[in-house]
């Protein structure tokens, strides 16, 4: 598939589950961003950029630490997002912040715009990630650093999801899927430097980073139900699997997922998955 027609799939699918984007009762992308921000500290006053900033998950963390002399942007490819974004800062008053559509490829910043560059779960989508990396290191002030998430992925696990689903997605689900969007596809476009830390240290100093650092820590997440995982489900990127298959193994899949993530569950209790995520912080020389 080539890069223009990934691209508007991304922002079609995020485009459309904006709306209900981490808004159906389960806890993932708004912890992680937590996190994230609480890994970068951004300080007082500082200047922070997030990329592929969805609903605000890192925006509106990131903007409690600036306090008012700061200033936060958020850039999306997908209009839809900033729109809830800009909706949530306007119930905020969160005046310091700044959204705008953009092409996180392609950021059309000033050299030294910020202090602080972040990216929740959103670096992966770069078609050609170390490159738009590199793009973002004359971006920084001396010293600035750069914060981003991604899955920890191995080798048997389905991308994006922890590796409970490895056993929980029966690959003959998967394939009649288009040859782009199969799990083996998926894994190499997503993980071929993010998987070892050893391989992310090097792509990211190649980009004019120095000081890598990688922390794998999981973020509970927490569904009520295994139905209440399965709609959530598709109000993020799997949106994209959900999507791509055909009527019959959609269903199929459905409820075989509801059916085995209930099995999971402490009898009445809520669905608990711990899923490892990784957290990358690194910065630019002095
Ligand atoms: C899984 S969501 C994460 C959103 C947010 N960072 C969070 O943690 O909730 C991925 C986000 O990346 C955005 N995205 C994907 N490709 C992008 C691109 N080329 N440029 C900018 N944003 C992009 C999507 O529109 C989506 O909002």
């Amino acid at each position: 598939m080539d890069t223009s027609t990934y691209k508007s799939e991304v922002t079609a699918a995020f485009n459309s589950a904006a709306a209900s984007y981490d808004r159906l009762g389960v806890e993932f992308f708004t912890p992680m961003g937590r996190r994230l921000v609480e890994h970068a500290a951004p300080r007082e006053g500082e200047r922070v950029l997030d990329v592929g900033c969805g609903r605000g998950a890192c925006v509106f963390p990131a903007a409690e630490r600036v306090g008012p002399k700061g200033l936060v942007v958020g850039i999306d490819v997908a209009e839809a997002m900033i729109e809830e974004a800009a909706k949530e800062a306007a119930l905020r008053r969160a005046d310091t912040v700044e959204l705008r559509v953009m092409d996180g490829e392609h950021p059309d910043f000033a050299p030294g715009s910020f202090d602080v560059v972040l990216g929740s779960y959103s670096v992966i989508f770069l078609p050609d990630a170390p490159a738009a990396l590199a793009r973002y290191a004359p971006l920084l002030s001396p010293g600035g650093r750069l914060a981003f998430t991604s899955p920890v992925f191995s080798d048997d696990t389905f991308p994006f999801l922890p590796p409970v689903f490895t056993e929980l997605i029966p690959r003959e689900l998967l394939l009649d899927l288009p040859s782009a969007w199969r799990p083996e596809a998926l894994q190499q476009r997503f993980n071929s430097w993010l998987a070892d830390p050893a391989d992310l240290a090097r792509t990211l100093e190649r980009a004019g980073f120095q000081d890598v650092s990688v922390v794998d820590e999981p973020v509970r997440l927490v569904a009520e139900s295994g139905l209440a995982w399965v709609d959530w489900s598709h109000t993020q990127g799997m949106r994209l699997l959900w999507n791509h298959l055909a009527d019959d193994k959609r269903q199929q899949l459905r409820e075989r997922l509801i059916t085995s993530l209930d099995a999971l569950r402490d009898g009445e209790s809520p669905l608990v998955i711990e899923t490892p995520v990784r957290y990358v912080t690194t910065a630019v020389g002095a």
